[in-house]
């Protein structure tokens, strides 16, 4: 299990002079158990990235616990721990070596040559693209061959940031099918981080939702969400505007708000296992 308990993030800001310290993360509290399907999603700025850096043992937080397989990951073990994970960012291009037939970038991972073939025939990868390089491919054949190099490290945690976000909507659904119905036999587990709320629902087990660094709900997509954000997330409609009150973020769209919403901010309430809403509604 990877398990991230009260996890911020602080990033310095501003130039040489008027530097100011930035919490990308606040108090994050995240579980990933082997074999799920996770989805993380919010808007721009929300934190994901810096997140799924953190889950990907890419960078350490700057309080808190990152604990992967009962092992607290520190700088002396990090690099250690990393065999565990397999991340996939947005831009698969910049991640394929530009020298290397596909094919060799594949057989790097250490496996056979039947497995190779299997997986990439499972992601509709034409065999004859095996022999091209990187550069000789599209977008979502490059993203393909990220994924399949991700999937044949053999790790027990997939991160996918964005990964498919530069697709078109169907090319999209169909990699995210392929890599599901890949992992039918739940041989690893998936985080999907990703903006499009009704993509991550699709393909998740379990949602977080986070905005302003914060987890603001985490839901079972077999049931209904429950913050008035994430409805309106799903509906498409209503991204909160910057507040000029000291509570909660989406008071001025809430239908629900109260006078006690605009003056205290609510914390993350504990409604069950894997059910966490950041709501005065549910106190
Ligand atoms: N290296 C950095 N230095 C300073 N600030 C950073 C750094 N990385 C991220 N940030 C800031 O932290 C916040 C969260 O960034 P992050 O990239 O995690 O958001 P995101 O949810 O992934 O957004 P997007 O959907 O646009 O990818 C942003 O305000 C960003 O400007
Ligand atoms: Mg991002």
């Amino acid at each position: 299990m990877i398990r991230l308990q009260n996890v911020s993030k602080k990033y310095r800001k501003g130039g040489f002079f008027a530097k100011s310290d930035f919490w990308a993360l606040k108090g994050i509290s995240v579980e990933i158990n082997p074999g799920e399907h996770v989805g993380i999603i919010g808007e721009s700025g929300a934190g994901k990235t810096t997140l799924g850096r953190i889950l990907s043992l890419i960078e350490l937080p700057t309080d808190g616990l990152v604990e992967i397989e009962n092992t607290t990951a520190t700088k002396k073990n990090l690099r250690k721990l990393r065999k565990y994970i397999a991340a996939v960012f947005q831009d698969p291009g910049t991640s394929l070596d530009p020298l290397f037939r596909v094919v060799n970038t594949l057989k790097e991972t250490g496996a056979s040559m039947q497995r190779i073939m299997e997986v990439t025939a499972n992601l509709n990868i034409r065999p004859e693209l095996l022999q091209k390089y990187p550069s000789q491919l599209s977008g979502g054949e490059q993203q393909r061959i990220a994924i399949a190099r991700a999937i044949l490290s053999d790790p027990t945690y997939i991160i996918l940031d964005e990964a498919t976000s530069a697709l078109d909507v169907s090319t999209q659904a169909k990699i995210m099918n392929l890599l599901c119905d890949l992992n039918a036999s739940k041989r690893y587990a998936y985080v999907f981080i990703s903006h499009d709320l009704s993509l991550a629902n699709f393909i998740s087990d379990r949602i977080y939702v986070m905005h302003g660094g914060s987890i603001v709900e985490e839901y079972d997509v077999q049931e209904k969400p429950l913050h008035p954000y994430t409805i309106s997330l799903l509906k498409g409609t209503g991204k909160p505007i910057r507040k000029k009150h000291s509570g909660c973020f989406f008071y001025e769209q809430c239908p629900s708000r109260t006078e006690k919403c605009k003056k205290e901010t609510p914390q993350l309430i504990e409604l069950g296992k894997h059910k966490k809403v950041r709501c005065f509604l549910y106190d």
